[in-house]
């Protein structure tokens, strides 16, 4: 596929949507953008952006859409052909109706990776990372030998702050009020398409992976 188009990935937090993204681009070279993750390497530098942007992540609610409409509109929206992975944006309708007019002629295709919210809880809760080599851990599915370490290079593991359980909850509640509208207002349109979050990861790839070819072959 070499002329210019988008595929959101939508979902509940911890749907698997970072996940399968990396997944599909080293499958497909798309290119994947996460507002998420531009938005943590912002926090990290300490950037304006990540400034503005650190203590609504850590409380679990949505950074301002100005904010989050600039990071797609500079790093999806302009540029030359190919097809971009667009995950975690829309978030909202407003974000969306906003893609839909800044897109113009470029194509989108929708993929809904669903997810039950008990699920979503344990992925997220018992997510641990290695600040050092990246390994992820979960303290319920995929504990490292000994606790608190990693098992790769040794070094102390930690935990988002937006992974905290009563963040969570809170990110939770903030998908349901909010990015929900987004799911039917794609859902009238054509171009939408249904995943199982719930199965292993190299399921849902399957399953991703037939939707890929679904809209190659349009
Ligand atoms: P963002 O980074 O987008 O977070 P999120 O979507 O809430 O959650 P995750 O990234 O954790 O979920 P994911 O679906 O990518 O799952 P993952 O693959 O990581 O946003 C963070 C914050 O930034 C927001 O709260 C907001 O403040 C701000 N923000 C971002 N975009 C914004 C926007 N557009 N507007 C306003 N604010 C915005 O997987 C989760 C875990 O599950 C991992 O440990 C993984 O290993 C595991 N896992 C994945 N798939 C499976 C599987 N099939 N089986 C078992 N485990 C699995």
């Amino acid at each position: 596929m070499s002329r210019k188009e988008v595929i959101v990935l939508l979902g509940p937090p911890g749907a698997g949507k970072g996940t399968q993204a990396k997944e599909l681009s080293q499958q497909y070279g798309f290119a994947h953008v996460s507002t998420g993750d531009v938005l943590r390497e912002a926090v990290k530098q300490g950037t304006p952006l990540g400034k503005k942007a650190k203590p609504i992540m850590e409380s679990g609610e949505l950074v301002p859409d100005d904010l989050v409409a600039g990071i797609v509109s500079e790093r999806v929206l302009s540029g030359g052909e190919g097809v971009t992975i667009l995950d975690g944006f829309p978030r909202n309708l407003p974000q969306a109706e906003y893609l839909s007019g800044a897109a113009g002629d470029i194509p989108l295709f929708v993929i809904n990776i669903c997810l039950d919210e008990e699920t979503v809880m344990k992925r997220l809760a018992g997510r641990r990372y290695c600040p050092n080599c990246g390994k992820i851990y979960n303290i319920f599915f995929s504990p490292p030998r000994q606790e608190g370490i990693c098992d790769v290079c040794g070094s102390e593991l930690a935990q988002r702050k937006d992974d905290r359980e009563e963040v969570v909850a809170e990110r939770l509640r903030v998908y349901r009020q909010q990015t929900q509208p987004v799911e039917d207002f794609y859902k009238g349109q054509g171009n939408y398409f249904e995943v199982d979050g719930a199965q292993e990861p190299e399921q849902v790839s399957k399953q991703m992976s037939t939707v890929i070819e679904q809209i190659q072959a349009n």
